[in-house]
């Protein structure tokens, strides 16, 4: 058996975990059970977020084949490797709490019975991007107004340091200034184009665009060279809702503001006409939201982390009466939710949510109750798996760009990130060759990290939460002949938060 202990760094200090109570129960319960130890891997996570898709212990099997491998196909398996079949997984935050032992003892022996413990399944396995939590963020930002009105929280209040540092007014002043020095030069050349496009994506309720705009006016007037009459900030976001929103908030600035309903993993299919033309590509707290995969190499091999979403038996009960229905019923009102919006629901299914509070009642608790079950998944070669699909005139992200990181050493599972590789890469095409891409957001910025630290997914109020991995978006950047940095965020001590700046490689 292996026994990866993660969060180390909390054996020590003033509240120490207390090994005895948070992981040697479920030690004791395999060895109580049948299953083949030798198989085994013991993986304990802090996970940070109280909110989240993971019970405190859970069961993950590692597949041995490969999903699409023809018929008998061999099964290339490497020489004096570990080949492990199951995965039990630890939350040590919350183990200590519950009777551990006959916990885990009763999920070994539902699994060697091939039972399902009453849990309701609302998708089959899947890649972490295709799942429905997906479609539960979509339908968050798309009604963010209802599920405001529902917590009385905004949902900024959510966000590390409980604001967004987008609304940051010196690291707002710090970026024009950098643009003005861009700028300026250019101009006394005669080759500054008339036109200063700066591109937003993923805009919330506006306060990052009015910061920057104010200041932008502010600093212009004292620097004279009439840059804000040339500006054209445009704001894009996939929630028509949040953009209105926006527009509100930037009101004094809009002759200067446009704004784009898009899809910010693919910024260039609205913004084609912008290719090489943009100044300031500026993001903050949305990579962290794009859909992502996970992978892992384990013991010499390399898996995808499959999910599915499900309810567990006693929540999916609970809900079922709340909606006048049985749990057999729940998935396929669940899936009217997320296609209709909790309005149009109570239109739909008055039997089952009689207006449309109760139908954001059933959105809260569905998304309090997800989970998703894992599984691994052996990858028949990373050049078989897309990080990101092909899109405008782009090739697919080959998962080759994977294997340094994969590869660097001990085992490692990470996020994959797909929906922000793909918003990256392409965003890169719209960038002028003095142009520059900002993004404030929670980077790992060191393989390592991967080792030691959780890093999602969390739940923060209606939407998800993953950190970013950092090193395989440079790889790629620079792979685009791009210089990728990152930095702390320079404006707030002690926060979470990174800078990512890319920039055409001199
Ligand atoms: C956490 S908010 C960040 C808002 C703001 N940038 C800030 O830092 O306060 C995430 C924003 O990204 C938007 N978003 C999430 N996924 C998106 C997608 N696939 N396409 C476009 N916008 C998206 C959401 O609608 C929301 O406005």
């Amino acid at each position: 058996m292996l026994v990866d202990f993660r969060p180390h760094s909390r054996l020590r200090g003033t509240t120490p975990i207390d090994i005895t109570t948070a992981l040697v129960p479920v030690v004791e319960a395999l060895s109580e059970d049948s299953t083949d130890l030798s198989k085994v891997r013991l993986v304990c996570d802090w996970v940070q977020y109280k909110e989240n898709f993971r019970d405190v212990v859970a069961l993950r099997p590692i597949l041995a084949r490969p999903e699409r491998l023809p018929g008998n196909d061999p099964v290339v398996v490497p020489a004096g490797v570990r080949d492990d079949d199951l995965e039990v997984a630890v939350d040590v935050r919350r183990s200590a709490k519950l009777p551990l032992k006959e916990h885990t003892a009763e999920l070994l022996r539902e699994r060697a019975a091939g039972g399902t413990d009453g849990r309701v399944l609302l998708e089959g396995w899947g890649a972490g991007s295709r799942s429905c939590i997906w479609s539960f963020n979509a339908r968050y930002w798309a009604d963010l107004a209802l599920w405001e009105k529902s917590t009385g929280r905004g949902y900024e209040q959510a966000l590390p340091g409980g604001e967004s540092d987008a609304r940051n007014h010196d690291a707002a002043r710090d970026l024009i200034r950098k643009l003005f020095a861009v700028w300026d030069p250019l101009a006394e050349a005669g080759a500054l184009p008339e036109e200063l496009y700066v591109v937003e994506l993923g805009v919330g309720n506006g306060s990052q665009a009015k910061v920057f705009l104010d200041e932008f006016r502010a600093l212009d007037a004292e620097h004279g060279r009439g840059y804000y009459r040339r500006l054209h900030y445009l704001m894009c976001d996939y929630s028509q809702h949040v953009l209105d929103l926006a527009r509100e908030t930037v009101a004094e600035h809009l002759a200067h503001v446009s704004s784009f309903a898009l899809d910010a993993t693919k910024p260039r299919t609205s913004l084609g006409f912008l290719r090489w033309k943009v100044f300031l590509v500026y993001i903050s707290n949305v990579y962290d939201n794009l859909p992502t995969d996970e992978v892992a190499q384990l013991g010499g091999r390399t898996y995808q982390v499959q999910t599915r979403a499900y309810l567990p038996a006693e929540e999916a009960r609970a809900l079922a009466e709340q909606a006048n229905t049985t749990p057999e019923e729940l998935p396929a009102l669940v899936h009217k939710l997320l296609r209709l919006g909790p309005a149009l629901l109570a239109e739909a299914a008055p039997t089952h949510v009689a207006d449309t509070d109760a139908a954001v009642a059933f959105w809260r608790a569905a998304w309090s109750a997800v989970r998703l079950d894992e599984r691994y998944v052996p990858l028949a070669g990373l050049d078989l798996y897309e990080l990101t699909p092909a899109s405008n005139g782009e090739p697919a992200v080959s998962g080759e760009m994977l294997r340094p990181l994969l590869e660097s050493g001990a085992d490692v599972r990470m996020h994959v990130n797909n929906g922000a590789l793909a918003s990256f890469v392409d965003s890169l095409q719209l960038l002028h060759p003095f142009g520059t891409l900002i993004c404030h957001d929670l980077f790992v910025t060191d393989v390592a990290a991967y080792r030691a630290n959780f890093r999602g997914p969390g739940k923060y109020d209606g939407s998800v939460v993953n950190w970013v991995n950092g090193p395989l978006l440079a790889h790629v950047g620079r792979r685009h002949g791009f210089d990728v940095h990152y930095a702390p965020f320079a404006h707030r001590s002690g926060g979470n938060i990174v800078t990512m700046t890319a920039q055409v490689r001199d």
